[in-house]
């Protein structure tokens, strides 16, 4: 029997147990506020800061909705990102990324107040996370964690292979799992597009997080019997679709389905769970700040 890895129902339960602290520091004045800073109008960037914006609104946390053209110098952007770390009413900043190519993304993200940095993204956070005393856990990886332990999937001693060591999802879940805490204690591959024989490593995995960006990279072929596959893909791929395109994860669902003992369907897995983990680290961010 696969266990189908509900992340919306995930993500669920951990936005109720949200309700009740945005109620209380709103009772106090500090009603949580995020502000999102969106550079130009790529359609996938659109979509996911309006959905960041609905999460927001369902929960009671204020949202602000800054926007920028795609042309503007990146001064723009900057004048911006400070207005919003001096606000002492705005908890959280994010910049979407991607940022325009003309813009210096390494310094869009050391522009962020790091107590106000709800991505987790700032160097100083990168660096807290790693030494083991994170202010603000990345929100794909730390709500991984979350689903294992929605499946009571305790890492400590497993050999889990991560394919992918992006910023935001392969190099952050990496070092999570390593951490020696709870969530952590794993044996981590991280595997890439140049590891030579992919397959031998996640043949020889318990759990595969699959964060290539390659769509249905990894097939049950791949896997052995019993995994736990972590889908964090979300790949726009042509078809004959009403909007010209499908979303396909990094795995190859039916196959991989068949080896493993619990699996993330895309959508409706990791995704809601990244969405639920900013809203905690807003309300993280606004507990902080209080006072
Ligand atoms: N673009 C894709 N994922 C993310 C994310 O988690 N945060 C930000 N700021 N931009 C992204």
């Amino acid at each position: 029997m696969t266990t189908v890895i509900d992340g919306k129902a995930v993500a669920a339960d951990i936005r109720e147990q949200l309700t009740n602290s945005v109620e209380t520091l709103s009772g106090e004045g500090e009603t949580p506020t995020l502000a999102t800073v969106l550079m130009g109008n790529d359609p996938a960037s659109e979509t996911y800061v309006s959905m960041k914006h609905r999460d927001c609104e369902e929960l009671g946390i204020e949202a602000r909705d800054v926007r920028i053209d795609g042309d503007a110098p990146a001064d723009e952007l900057f004048e911006a990102v400070e207005n919003l770390n001096a606000d002492p009413a705005v908890n959280g900043v994010l910049v979407q990324m991607p940022v325009p190519d003309h813009v210096d993304k390494q310094a869009v993200l050391q522009s962020i107040d790091p107590e106000k940095d709800v991505d987790g993204f700032h160097p100083e956070n990168v660096g807290r996370l790693v030494a083991g005393d994170a202010r603000y856990k990345p929100c794909t990886p730390h709500g991984i964690q979350k689903l294992f332990e929605s499946i009571d999937l305790d890492p400590a001693g497993k050999d889990v292979v991560v394919v992918g060591r992006s910023d935001i999802v392969g190099k952050p879940m990496a070092n999570l799992l390593i951490q020696k805490e709870d969530g952590g204690n794993a044996t981590v591959t991280v595997c890439h597009s140049r590891t030579e024989d992919l397959a031998a490593k996640t043949q020889a995995a318990d759990v595969v997080v699959a964060a290539a960006g390659v769509p249905e990279l990894i097939d049950g072929s791949m896997l052995s019997e019993g995994v736990v596959v972590i889908d964090v893909g979300v790949n726009r791929v042509d078809a004959d679709t009403e909007k010209g395109y499908e979303l396909v994860g990094d795995v190859e669902y039916e196959s991989a389905a068949e080896k493993a003992s619990a699996i993330t369907p895309v959508p409706g897995g990791v995704g809601p769970m990244t969405r639920a983990m900013l809203l905690y680290n807003t309300v993280k961010a606004t507990s902080r700040q209080e006072g």
